[in-house]
């Protein structure tokens, strides 16, 4: 099969133009990986080259030895991916040891995947140990009201997770671990990487303070529904603060919460929420 047939990249293809669409990737901001299946990278092996040297990581990932993941690429746009996907995207392979990797498939006109790729790669390896291989996504964007949240509230996990649940009622079923916020630090690095992979032990999101956010699931459309989710909390808390100056006139409270828990067979993070 030809690479751009298969549902796989289909998929990834679909998230790059639907986070366009939402105005989360102004000129190359953003950046997404997946960690493709056996069978997935099996039915498209004729189009891959083996041959292609190998680079630095820059991160080191045993628990990702021998495997293949589609990327976008670094400086690429992800207005392009849609239409010009093998100029925008690659596959590739990491190396045995788990410190370098090859490109097996795309990016023709040159090029290297997202300047991201150890706060990916080192997130992919924390949650695909913390899910038993079920997780296989790490999605980064620039959503508007998540940055313009950390610079209105203390960038705590606790904060973060009490008001974005409180802003819509299925919040905390769709994320009943809470997010997790990484302060303030140069991105595209082994640092940030660190510190974002840590989270990610807890949490599937870490918010960038002042520059976005990374999610991650098992596929492309829970992936896309979290983030959605998680953004839209936030452009509505944006709107309360607005409004009110932060003072709420009413609220879902912590008993609220805790009554969801039963119908919805969910156990809410404890840190966050009143005993
Ligand atoms: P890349 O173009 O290297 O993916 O970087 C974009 C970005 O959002 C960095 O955080
Ligand atoms: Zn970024």
């Amino acid at each position: 099969m030809k690479v751009l047939e298969a549902a796989f990249i289909k998929g990834f293809i679909r998230i790059c133009a639907n986070g366009y669409a939402k105005g989360w990737h102004e000129r190359n901001g953003g950046n997404l990986s997946y960690r493709a299946r056996p069978e997935e990278i099996e039915s498209v092996k004729e189009e891959l080259n083996e041959n292609a040297p190998w680079r630095e990581i820059g991160a080191t990932v045993p628990g990702l030895a021998n495997e293949y993941f589609v990327a976008t690429g670094s400086g690429k746009y992800m207005m392009n991916v849609a239409c010009d996907p093998e100029d925008s995207i690659c596959i590739i392979k990491v190396d045995e040891t788990g410190t370098k990797f090859k490109i097996v498939w795309g990016l023709v006109n040159g090029g290297r995947p997202t300047s991201e790729l150890p706060s990916h790669l080192m997130n992919l390896e924390v949650v695909k140990a913390r899910t038993n291989g079920a997780y296989r996504i790490v999605y980064h964007a620039h959503c508007t009201n998540i940055i313009a949240l950390t610079f209105a509230l203390p960038l705590e996990d606790k904060v973060f997770t009490h008001e974005l649940w409180e802003m819509a009622t299925e919040c905390p079923i769709v994320f009943p671990a809470g997010v997790g916020v990484v302060p303030w630090m140069v991105p595209g690095g082994e640092e940030i990487a660190i510190a974002t992979s840590k989270l990610m032990k807890t949490y599937d999101i870490a918010i960038w303070a002042h520059h976005g956010i990374f999610v991650t699931g098992p596929d492309f459309d829970t992936t896309w529904g979290l983030i959605d989710t998680v953004e839209k909390s936030a452009e509505i808390l944006v709107k309360v603060y607005s409004m009110t100056g932060g003072k709420k006139t009413q609220t879902i409270t912590d008993e609220d919460f805790r009554q969801l828990e039963g119908p919805f067979n969910v156990k809410f993070n404890d840190e966050f929420l009143g005993k």
